[in-house]
């Protein structure tokens, strides 16, 4: 950085990117923060415009172009939240943008860039990934004359980013130590910069995803490195190299950096929504996911922490991963595999030896006449060392249950492919239920029907909803059919017969 830290201060006192973004609040996460023990602040920058941080460093860059330069136009590679941001600026400024995106581009993206610039921006649809979009970016900026808007790597950029450390600091001066996301540092870069000259004792913490994590690799090698792949569920910190500038300043001013995974991600996710009622996206999340895990290794307490909610662009149908993991993310749920006998009673009985636990999930599928598999997961009310307990109560009842809490095969797929046909033809009826979603629910199924026929299907998964959902297989011949109605009906949960249904035979039923 060529700004002398007097001149970096000033630059960013004087930055003009209020013309288009606001000053986002600084909120208290009142739940995160007595659940945590620790005064927890989160700074808002979904409220900004585009939804995320990104137009401050566009904004600032462009506000620093000569009109001849501004007259030519300006050109950004990006996928997310950058080019969101200079197609913001631009259409401010009235100038032309060109956004050069990988063409395997969702449309969503697409259309939200276009809606920003209207017809001040031009999307180039270029590469399928984005160092082939960026070369693209490149080549029109040297042949075109267009003047190139990095998404991280450029000072006028991290001053703008480096606006929130002065927010910050107005608004509450007695933070003690700051998490802050880093894909290509432009923003952890930038608010170190201007916090540590004015409150050097500030603790601050880079947060990474643990697979994206080009600080800590170009830290441990004391110059930026480019990892060779990167993992997208944090799209917008999913950057393969550091950039120079960053990475000189985030040496010098970031204390330590802590990386999270997926889980913990959508776990911070869950926190952010649970106190503000936001959804932020994953990346946007990082600096939560960070203080959660900070606070769990470090055992803090009384200390005045924040986080920056960076963006909120995220694909509503992520919601449904988001929420699949994030009790594991809390460590508030362990999946595992158990073996018990294949006969009556016997799913019932390890029902109780789970000792009243919530079950959130029951995955099973006849195979074999002695033993059946199960694929369970249960809720933990006191994290991972209640799982402990649990593991050596099944142990000494004889169970041997197989950990797979951080099995991500397990996680992704297997756990919605446990079953398949039978080895040999069943004398089977399938029903599918629909329950008030209540603590001991499931128990009131298997005293009901448990113990009376062999289960020889289960499908459970618990989402939260009011209604619990159940699909389950019954070994019955035609003579007990009219006592298992009967049960059926004492029982009072809405069944259907599904024996008829072409997906049951198509993919669960043995071949006739
Ligand atoms: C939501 C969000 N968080 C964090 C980042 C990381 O910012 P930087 O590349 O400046 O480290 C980005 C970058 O686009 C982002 O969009």
């Amino acid at each position: 950085m060529s700004y002398t830290p007097h001149e970096y201060l000033k630059k960013v006192l004087l930055s003009p990117v209020y013309d288009v973004a606001v000053h986002s609040d600084l909120v208290r996460l009142n739940k995160l923060s007595s659940q945590l023990e620790n005064d927890i602040f989160l700074k808002r920058e979904d409220q900004q415009p585009v939804k995320s941080f990104k137009l401050r460093g566009a904004y600032n860059k462009l506000s620093g172009l000569t009109q001849a330069q501004l007259d030519a136009g300006v050109v950004a590679a990006s996928a997310g939240n950058h080019a969101q941001g200079v197609a913001y600026s631009a259409k401010r400024k009235g100038i032309n943008a060109t956004i050069v995106m990988p063409d395997t581009t969702p449309d969503i993206k697409v259309d939200a860039v276009r809606s920003f610039g209207g017809a001040h921006v031009n999307v180039v649809l270029h590469g399928s990934n984005f160092d082939q979009a960026n070369e693209e970016a490149i080549r029109l900026a040297t042949d075109e004359g267009m003047t190139l808007i990095p998404p991280f790597d450029d000072e006028d950029v991290i001053v703008g980013q480096g606006t929130i450390g002065r927010e910050l600091l107005e608004q509450n001066p007695h933070l003690d130590t700051l998490f802050i996301a880093v894909g290509g540092g432009g923003l952890a870069a930038g608010v170190a910069y201007y916090l540590k000259q004015l409150k050097p004792e500030l603790t601050i913490i880079a947060v990474e995803s643990e697979d994206s994590a080009c600080l800590q690799a170009a830290l441990e090698a004391g110059h930026p490195v480019t990892l060779p792949s990167v993992g997208i569920f944090a799209d917008g910190v999913a950057v393969k190299r550091m950039g120079e500038h960053t990475f000189a300043l985030c040496q010098q001013y970031i204390d330590d950096v802590i990386t999270v995974n997926s889980d913990e991600i959508c776990a911070a996710i869950k926190d952010i929504f649970d106190d503000t009622r936001v959804i932020a996206e994953p990346a946007g999340a990082l600096s939560v996911a960070g203080i959660r895990k900070y606070v769990a290794q470090h055992d803090t307490q009384g200390r005045v922490m924040g986080g920056i909610l960076c963006g909120a662009n995220i694909n509503f149908h992520t919601l449904r991963y988001v929420s699949e993991r994030c009790e594991l993310g809390e460590q508030k749920e362990a999946v595992f595999s158990v073996t018990i006998p294949e006969k009556k009673g016997a799913f019932k009985a390890f029902c109780q030896a789970l000792g009243g636990r919530v079950i959130t999930e029951f995955n099973y599928r006849f195979s074999r006449d002695e033993n059946a598999q199960i694929f369970v997961g249960i809720k933990l009310r006191e994290g991972l060392q209640e799982f402990q307990v649990l593991h050596e109560q099944l142990h000494g009842l004889g169970y041997q249950p197989i950990d797979l809490t951080n099995n991500e095969m397990a996680k992704l797929h297997v756990r919605y492919m446990v079953g398949g046909r039978p080895p040999h033809q069943l004398r089977e009826r399938i029903y599918r239920f629909e329950f008030p979603e209540h603590p001991g629910a499931l128990m009131k199924f298997l005293n009901t029907l448990g113990e009376h026929w062999n289960i020889t299907l289960f499908h459970y998964r618990n989402h939260g909803a009011a209604e619990g959902l159940v699909l389950a297989g019954f070994e019955v011949d035609a003579e007990q059919e009219l006592s298992l109605l009967t049960h059926l009906d004492e029982l009072g949960y809405v069944y259907l017969d599904e024996t008829a249904n072409p997906a049951y035979q198509s993919f669960l039923s043995h071949p006739a």
